[in-house]
């Protein structure tokens, strides 16, 4: 039976304001993404929640922001502009170019011909010059990777913090990728956002460390309510070129299982390669005065595969009676709206009142909505279909006694609670 999962997601988040194709008007871009209220909710959601575990809760990690233009010898040190490439064919009929790993038997997906280039590597770092001169000298590229802004930041944060290793760097941000058949909705796009983390360590230090590392980014995967993933030891010949060992964690897509996550023993290679390509020199220095570069394990995190994932996950259709009802069963703390607050009527004023009075006081501490739209069952409806855990409504009775009605979106069963009680309640 065809899966058409994806599809309903996809319609779910245009029609709900999640995710809309980027330049929607003029026929859209290729690989980009535009978020909608609902979607950066989720995202800062994502980043807030990641920050908080991996940075906020720990005293070994120091945060940064680096630029996402940077000197373009960066790139030639850390290797991507020799290596960061996709092999390519293209398809001498209908001119369609392809990654070579979606090239079956030397006949173009597209058209069917048979008639198709042999592969040659494709670097898919975008290309744009910094000032007014556009020569080779004024070259630079957006960033395929957050993660060298770590590494070229990481004699500043020990000039400046002086932390004792081992300890991480950690950073968040837009990554550009000139992917050559971006897909799958969000999951393969050219610009989207990481979550990174370069922990620098002993040596001697880097297999216990690396089993530390995948078990906190288990921590985060079931924290965040993700089931479906699989841990997948890369082979040592589809290791990157800076990797000793990669694991990937894969998440069952509708589309298959793929790369979420991944986390690699980058050994000394990016500050070696800096040392040198920089002559600086970025050692770190023991309390007994012994110099040395350290090595570093990267967890890293892609913010759109976890959206993704996070949607897929949820995505539930439920046969109820007299019909089918969809609904996103995010976590509470991940829901991009936690509590939406009704009146129970739209025409009595003092109801209405009531309700914004409520909705005021909840905003406070919660991600609340508003709704006064239509009968409470639709608007239950709409609530479930973007996740929120709870509706409050409140009724005739609320004016006498001050209690509403809280209705769970999982079991569908309402209960009466105290205005007063309702912050604890959720909380
Ligand atoms: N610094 C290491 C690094 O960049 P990567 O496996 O190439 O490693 C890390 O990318 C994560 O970034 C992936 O696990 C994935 O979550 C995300 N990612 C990579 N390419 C992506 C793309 N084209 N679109 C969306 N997310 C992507």
């Amino acid at each position: 039976m065809k899966d058409d999962r994806m599809e309903k997601i996809i319609s779910l988040c245009k029609r709900r304001g999640f995710l809309f194709q980027g330049s929607d008007i003029y026929g859209g871009l290729s690989g980009t993404w535009d978020f909608g209220p609902l979607g950066v909710q989720l995202k800062n959601t994502v980043k807030q929640e990641w920050w908080k575990m991996f940075v906020h809760e720990r005293t070994d990690m120091y945060g940064v922001e680096s630029a996402i233009l940077m000197n373009s010898k960066v790139w030639g040190v850390s290797g991507h502009v020799k290596n960061f490439s996709d092999p390519l064919i293209d398809c001498k009929k209908c001119k369609r170019r392809f990654r070579a790993d979606h090239v079956e038997n030397n006949t173009c997906p597209e058209c069917g011909a048979h008639d198709v280039t042999a592969a040659r590597p494709f670097n898919m770092m975008f290309k744009t010059h910094a000032g007014p001169v556009e020569d080779a000298g004024s070259e630079v590229y957006l960033r395929p990777e957050t993660a060298q802004g770590m590494f070229v930041n990481f004699k500043n944060i020990v000039d400046s913090a002086h932390p004792k290793l081992p300890f991480g760097i950690a950073q968040i941000g837009k990554a550009f990728r000139n992917e050559i058949t971006p897909g799958n909705f969000i999951f393969r796009s050219r610009e989207f956002e990481q979550m990174e983390i370069e922990y620098f360590i002993r040596e001697k230090e880097w297999s216990a460390l690396f089993e530390q590392w995948l078990s906190e980014m288990h921590r985060w995967i079931s924290y965040i309510g993700l089931s479906k993933t699989h841990d997948r030891e890369v082979a040592p010949d589809a290791l990157a070129h800076y990797s000793k060992r990669t694991v990937d964690i894969d998440y069952e897509f509708p589309f298959g299982k793929e790369e979420l996550y991944g986390i690699a023993y980058r050994t000394d290679f990016d500050l070696m390669n800096h040392r040198e390509g920089s002559g600086v020199d970025i050692s770190y220095i023991e309390e007994d005065g012994t110099k040395y570069i350290p090595h570093v394990i990267e967890p890293t995190f892609g913010v759109e595969r976890t959206l993704l994932a996070l949607l897929c996950d949820a995505y539930a259709e439920e046969q109820l009676e007299k019909d089918t009802r969809t609904v996103l069963r995010f976590k509470p703390h991940i829901a991009p709206v936690t509590v939406a607050v009704f009146p129970l009527v739209s025409n009595k004023e003092d109801i209405v009142k009531k309700a914004e009075e409520v909705a005021g006081l909840l905003r406070r501490d919660f991600r609340t909505a508003f709704d006064g739209i239509g009968n409470v069952g639709k608007r239950y409806r709409r609530q479930d279909e973007i996740g929120t855990p709870w509706c409050v409504t409140i009724d005739y009775d609320t004016l006498e006694n001050s209690t509403v009605t809280v209705r769970d979106r999982d079991t569908m069963k309402q209960c009466r609670i105290a205005i007063g009680e309702l912050s604890a309640y959720f909380s």
